[in-house]
């Protein structure tokens, strides 16, 4: 019997202030898209934000449904909003902040496993890792370098 051990680095910023201000404008983004998020059925609201090659930015929230498999979540929202305007677009980085509205969470809240495999093909499409920042309403921002670190033996195209 063998093991494979999977080791994964995230950086942590104690506060926003921490963060190069790029990405700080990219929180300023996605937290007024988390304000617009439509959460009537869980209550827990995100927000995010990426930052694409030619500077633009594009945000995005969770959209929920009374079928609930229906709503998507705000990482989803994002990047192929990003990709729907944008032919072939260079997303940079991938900014995300949620929790619920009733209370505060410092937790930093990760994408799900559907985005993370959403995030691993728009990885592939361009070739380039995506750094991921993801917080809480309140607390630490925790930056992953890619979503290989999120989501180990990722299916892609290789495998079809
Ligand atoms: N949600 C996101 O938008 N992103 C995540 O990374 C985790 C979950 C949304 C989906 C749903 O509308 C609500 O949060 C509760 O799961």
């Amino acid at each position: 019997m063998e093991k494979l051990v999977f080791r994964a680095e995230f950086e942590i910023y104690e506060r926003l202030d921490d963060l190069p201000v790029d990405i700080q404008e990219l929180y300023t983004h996605a937290r007024e898209a988390r304000d617009r998020a439509y959460a009537p059925f869980s209550d827990f609201t995100v927000g995010a934000a990426v930052l694409l090659g030619d500077g633009q930015i594009v945000s995005g929230n969770n959209q929920e449904n009374a079928s609930f498999p229906v709503g998507l979540c705000a990482e989803r929202t994002t990047i192929h909003q990003a990709a729907s305007r944008y032919s072939d677009p260079l997303i940079k980085t991938l900014v995300v902040v949620g929790g619920a509205r009733s209370k505060d969470n410092p937790e930093p809240v990760a994408p799900c496993g559907v985005c993370r495999q959403a995030i691993a093909q728009y990885e592939l499409r361009q070739n380039c890792a995506i750094p991921i920042y993801f917080k809480g309403g309140e607390g630490p921002i925790y930056k992953a370098s890619s979503v290989a670190d999120l989501l180990p033996f990722t299916f892609d195209d290789s495998y079809l």
